[in-house]
């Protein structure tokens, strides 16, 4: 059950009674003290200044008009006129033991389902996935997880960079290195063959012919060129699809809609932009030229569409595939996980999208951007020689640190464990890592601090959710067997229990805004309160059995909220460490 909408309902309602118009905003939020209650309505000074009124004298009104029986058991005017509200123990009480017995904590699948397209990894061909991809992949798959969790139908579109001019160029080079017998393999070196194919057609003349007739060629669909293609497209993807594995990620082979997907549609995006006069000529090239937009000279800043030799942009292929998603999709929402600073590039786009009327504005295209992921120094994170850091690399320092750690800790634990463990704390180390900071900011990556055990940390989480259990195990009781409505009376059993029934409102933020941090605050938080419980309430020499009986539901609770809540963030769990 979401209680802040239920509130704020609840709250416009009284406001309205008491004579606010029926769009007033009650802005119910959580209070950020326990001395104003759980939930605080702060719209009311906002309102009132409106309706010329006193807000104590509108918050008077409103609180006569409040109907919360069975929800809150007090509420305060305070200050200028915030309302609070105390919910009432019995309904938290109900609400628990709902939630409890219920395969998803208590939250139903969302009344109307969207079709959600979500745009993240999208890595390049014959190139080694790197540090952004790293990002946009971990943050996009948190966000496919919480869409699908509360219902939505989401398409994961993974739009690979595999097409281009360059494909000449690698088809050139893949032909030279069968030919020399080098045979596939050398691919296994992406970073490495790309180098190699850019150095040998800069320095060897028919080798560079070569590579642009095959450019040519592969545009016009020869079969001999598309084969060699798909082989690049084929043995890279199946790299990155190793750590899409490893990094237990949802993308699959199936969720590959690359560039050249849209290929075929770019000359007629470009003749309807023109002849929706969008579009001009301009020194050759095909131009739209925007308002919205200026150049250093302050004049309307025109965007490529289709160069003077007749190529077409990745501006070009992103307006295709905007329209693709709503006409082919049918998307009501498409969501992009890409770094902030390809933003001008896609407002370009999706400007031009508008304005060509390819997507209805009722069809919301979001660019959640983020930052770029920094080294300890403050700089783009590298390699100690300045280099890239391989993706495949880095997970693997990741599980060697992690290894170290986890067996410090359990030396007598069975290899096999140990090693289940070290997966779990180092990947999951790393995707929390990510996960727990704002988007839209740089982070620096610190090895020492993504792996600590205390902070909000995976390790620390994982732990969390381990004691938890272990906490239900020693009380030896099932499931099953836990029959009594819990009883909420000490302050640290309210605590804990308003902010379990706060998952489904933080589900909300983060499926509305994309920030998986926002989770990773609640369940820190959650974490936090459930030790504060669990040091002043004793559970197995609890006052009686019903006492006994209702604090083991909230322990049970805390660990099924723990679970699902690191689920829709990609992070494992497991049961001992
Ligand atoms: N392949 C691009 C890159 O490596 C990211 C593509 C993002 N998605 C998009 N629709 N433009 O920068």
């Amino acid at each position: 059950m979401n209680i802040q909408a239920l509130l704020s309902d609840k709250v416009s309602q009284a406001l309205i009674a008491a004579g606010a118009p029926a769009d007033c905003e009650p802005q119910v939020r959580q209070s950020a003290k326990v001395q104003f209650g759980d939930y605080q309505a702060n719209g009311v000074m906002a309102i009132a200044k409106k309706l010329g009124m006193p807000p104590r004298q509108l918050a008077e009104q409103a609180v006569a008009h409040l109907d919360l029986a069975g929800i809150a058991g007090k509420v305060e005017i305070a200050g200028p006129g915030f309302i609070n509200i105390f919910l009432d123990p019995a309904f938290l009480a109900q609400h628990i033991d709902r939630a409890v017995q219920s395969d998803r904590v208590g939250i139903a699948p969302v009344a109307r389902p969207q079709t959600i397209v979500i745009d993240y990894s999208a890595p390049n061909v014959a190139k080694e996935m790197h540090v952004g991809h790293l990002r946009s992949t971990i943050i996009g798959d948190a966000s496919v997880r919480t869409q699908e969790f509360l219902g939505h139908k989401v398409i994961r579109a993974n739009h690979v960079g595999d097409w281009g001019t360059q494909f000449g160029m690698l088809i050139a080079y893949l032909e030279k290195q069968q030919n020399e017998n080098a045979g596939d393999m050398a691919l296994a070196d992406l970073e490495g063959f790309y180098r190699e194919a850019k150095k040998t057609y800069d320095e060897d003349q028919s080798f560079a012919e070569r590579a642009r007739s095959y450019v040519v060629k592969l545009q016009g669909g020869d079969e001999y060129c598309r084969q060699m293609w798909r082989k690049l497209v084929d043995i890279t993807m199946s790299q990155n699809q190793i750590s899409y594995q490893r990094l237990n990620v949802t993308l699959t082979r199936d969720d590959v809609m690359g560039e050249s997907l849209y290929n075929p549609m770019l000359p007629g995006i470009v003749a309807d932009l023109k002849a929706k006069g969008l579009a001009e000529e301009s020194e050759g090239a095909i131009v739209v030229f925007l308002d919205e937009f200026k150049n250093k000279e302050g004049e309307p800043m025109g965007v490529i569409i289709q160069k003077k030799d007749g190529g077409y942009l990745y501006t070009t292929t992103d307006i295709a595939c905007a329209k693709y998603r709503y006409e082919t999709l049918h998307a009501d929402r498409v969501l992009y996980y890409i770094d902030s600073r390809q933003h001008q590039h896609l407002m370009q786009a999706w400007t031009i999208v508008r304005k060509a009327g390819y997507v209805p504005e009722s069809v919301a295209l979001e660019h959640h951007m983020f930052g770029m992921m920094l080294g300890k120094d403050g700089k783009p994170f590298k390699t100690r020689a300045g280099g890239t850091v391989k993706l495949a690399d880095l997970l693997d320092e990741a599980l060697e640190r992690a290894r170290r750690l986890v067996s410090e800790k359990n030396p007598d634990m069975d290899p096999a464990e140990l090693e289940k463990l070290a997966n779990a704390v180092g990947i999951g180390a790393v995707k929390y890592a990510d996960l727990s900071k704002n988007r839209t900011t740089d982070y620096v990556f610190d090895w020492d601090n993504m792996l600590a055990f205390e902070g909000n940390t995976a390790p620390y989480m994982q732990y969390a959710y381990t004691r938890v259990l272990s906490v239900f195990r020693k009380a030896g009781i099932a499931e099953a067997d836990l029959s009594a409505v819990p009883v909420l009376e000490a302050s640290h059993e309210i605590q804990l229990a308003v902010r379990l029934l706060q998952f489904e409102e933080t589900l909300a933020v983060v499926a509305r805004d994309g920030t998986p941090h926002v989770m990773c605050s609640y369940l820190y938080d959650l974490a936090g309160l459930f030790s504060g419980f669990y040091e002043h309430c004793p559970i197995l020499n609890a006052d009686s059995d019903a006492q006994r009986q209702s604090r083991l539901k909230l322990a049970l609770l805390t660990a099924k909220t723990l679970k699902l809540g690191l689920d829709t963030l990609g992070i494992e769990t497991v049961e001992r460490m």
